[in-house]
């Protein structure tokens, strides 16, 4: 039996996989099940416990990218496999997002702001996209697309990725100082690598003071990527233009966090790429030996590298 946890789409998953795999069980949390049948289960962000009933339990399908709330769990034995959706509609999401924050900055939409506000009339150099410099962190499947669509529309793309990667067009760069090049190369930084024990802080004070001055920052991966604090210094300090943020170290963020209501900084509450649901299911069915025939795409996550 496949079940499902997605608390607000429960009903349209459950009709979508059962169109897709007819010969499957399929029931869509709360329903009752017996958890003895339950062998997979398709979830995003269930509750703590949730897995512990499921003695049967073989694969879990991560209604989502990042898979590291699942990987932190203690009701998930290392024997059960986890599978990730790969793209499954949110990549074109993440160049949308990447590309408004890239606007943001080319065309002074924050000057523009300030202006306005102080009613001053004041027209600035326009910067083509030949002369605007994006960095990308994490050059996978959201990542390596938002690379792509961004050389496509003409601007100077960058890109760093754990291993050696090619992509036409794009400048990649891999290690220490492969990071450190990226940023102090980089107008805009994007950053949409998971959250794993290798990331976490990985931009600190050190890091954040190799942008150039006035540089700006989008995240979009996991806030666990950046040393909060730290930014909000570069932030104050002037050197980094602004931030653009999607992702917190704690979500939601905290009434009176400084991030709230910082002049440099623009939030979104994790909204960046959304799960496209008949995508994820194609996937899913794609695995299961059901759906459109479609190959089965990669996805299944390694526990040690942690994503
Ligand atoms: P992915 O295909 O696994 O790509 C991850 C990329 O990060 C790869 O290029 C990988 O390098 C790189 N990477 C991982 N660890 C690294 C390290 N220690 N040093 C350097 N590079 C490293 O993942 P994805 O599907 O693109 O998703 C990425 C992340 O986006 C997710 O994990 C999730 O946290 C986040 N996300 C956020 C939202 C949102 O709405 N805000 C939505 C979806 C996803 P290699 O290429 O060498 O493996
Ligand atoms: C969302 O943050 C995801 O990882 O899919």
């Amino acid at each position: 039996m496949l079940y499902v946890y997605a608390p607000d789409q429960g009903d349209l998953y459950a009709s979508l996989l059962r169109a897709a795999l007819p010969e499957w069980s399929v029931a869509a949390w709360p329903a009752p099940v017996d958890p003895a049948a339950v062998t997979h289960v398709a979830a995003w962000a269930p509750p703590p416990g949730f897995f512990a009933p499921f003695g049967q339990l073989r694969t879990v399908f991560n209604l989502g990218a990042g898979v590291d709330a699942l990987l932190t769990r203690d009701d998930l034995p290392a024997s059960v496999d986890i599978v990730r959706l790969t793209d499954a509609g949110m990549a074109a999401q993440m160049t949308e997002y990447c590309l408004y924050g890239v606007l943001h900055w080319q065309r002074e939409m924050d000057a523009y702001r300030r202006q306005q506000a102080e009613g001053v009339w004041l027209q600035r150099q326009t910067r083509l996209r030949a002369d605007v410099r994006v960095g990308i962190l994490g050059l996978g499947e959201l990542g390596g697309r938002v690379a792509r669509d961004l050389v496509g529309m003409g601007y100077r793309v960058g890109g760093w990725s754990r291993r050696r990667r090619e992509l036409d067009g794009v400048v990649c760069r891999h290690g220490d100082d492969g990071l450190n090049e990226t940023l102090a190369s980089s107008d805009v930084v994007f950053c949409v690598l998971p959250a794993t024990a290798a990331t976490r802080h990985l931009l600190d004070a050190a890091r954040l003071a190799c942008l150039p001055e006035g540089a700006a920052l989008i995240n979009a991966g996991r806030g666990s990527l950046i040393d909060e604090a730290a930014l909000l210094a570069r932030l104050d300090d002037g050197g980094l233009r602004f931030a653009m943020l999607d992702v917190f170290s704690e979500e939601p963020l905290p009434a009176g966090h400084p991030f709230w209501r910082h002049p440099r900084v623009i939030m979104t509450p994790h909204v960046a790429a959304d799960t496209v649901a008949e995508e994820a299911v194609r996937q899913i069915a794609a695995r299961l030996g059901g759906g459109d025939g479609g190959a089965a795409p990669a996805g299944r996550i390694d526990r040690q590298r942690g994503y």
